[in-house]
């Protein structure tokens, strides 16, 4: 199960100004592919800035942000407490590798979605990511990943390669992932894709039901 969150505190907030520069595009994604009711789990939600924009925007779904970090479920909760009506739901500690994730209480999941989550983690999170959400959605769950990817050795972009470097360099595990080995490990999990989304700034959403 999950514990409550803390009341917010001063310099809790976190910003982090990609969110507001690709909110709209993800934002029209969503909409095109999200079911219509229920509740979206979002893992990796970091700042808690999407969550609050799509929240908002996306009702009368729910929206479920948590995090592995401390730090950005405090930051959560601080938009959180500021947030348009309705906000997202209380930020509850995930990590996406754990077991068992802790949406026991949440009856009417819908859908996972991670916004630039597999390339700043390790490829174990990837198929974690996909085999958990085959065990928590119904058949008619989607799983919506977003952020920058390759096409083996096609970096799509000179900026996306270069970033890729810098994240090995930071953590070897770490880098853009290639979307066939995406789409590999989620079909083994059950998922099939439905959905390949060009982004703008190089991205790709990639969107997959059953
Ligand atoms: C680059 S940030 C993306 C945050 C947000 N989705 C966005 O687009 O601004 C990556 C986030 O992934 C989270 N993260 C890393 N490993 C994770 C894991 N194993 N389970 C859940 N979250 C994880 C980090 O704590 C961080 O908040």
């Amino acid at each position: 199960m999950y514990s409550k969150p803390a009341p917010p505190q001063a310099g809790d907030k976190r910003h982090a100004p990609a969110t507001v520069r690709n909110r709209a595009a993800i934002l029209a994604a969503l909409r095109g592919h999200l079911p219509a009711g229920g509740t979206v789990l979002e893992v990796a939600s970091g700042s808690g800035e999407h969550a609050c924009h799509f929240a908002a925007a996306l009702a009368p779904l729910r929206w479920q942000p948590t995090d592995t970090d401390p730090a950005a479920l405090r930051s959560i909760e601080a938009w959180r407490a500021e947030a348009d009506s309705p906000g997202p739901l209380p930020a509850r500690h995930l990590d996406c590798l754990a077991a068992n994730w802790p949406v026991q209480d949440l009856s009417d999941l819908a859908a996972v979605v991670a916004i630039n989550l597999l390339h700043i983690s390790p490829w174990s999170v990837t198929g974690a990511l996909f085999s958990q959400a085959a065990a928590i959605l119904p058949a008619t769950g989607v799983v919506f990943v977003y952020g920058p990817f390759r096409r083996g050795d096609d970096f799509i972009s000179a900026g996306n390669r270069a970033f890729d470097a810098t994240l090995r360099g930071q953590d070897p595990a770490w880098g853009l992932r290639d979307v066939d080995a995406v789409v590999a490990v989620a079909e083994t999990a059950g998922w099939r894709p439905r959905a390949t989304l060009t982004m703008p700034a190089n991205n790709l959403s990639l969107v997959f039901g059953r």
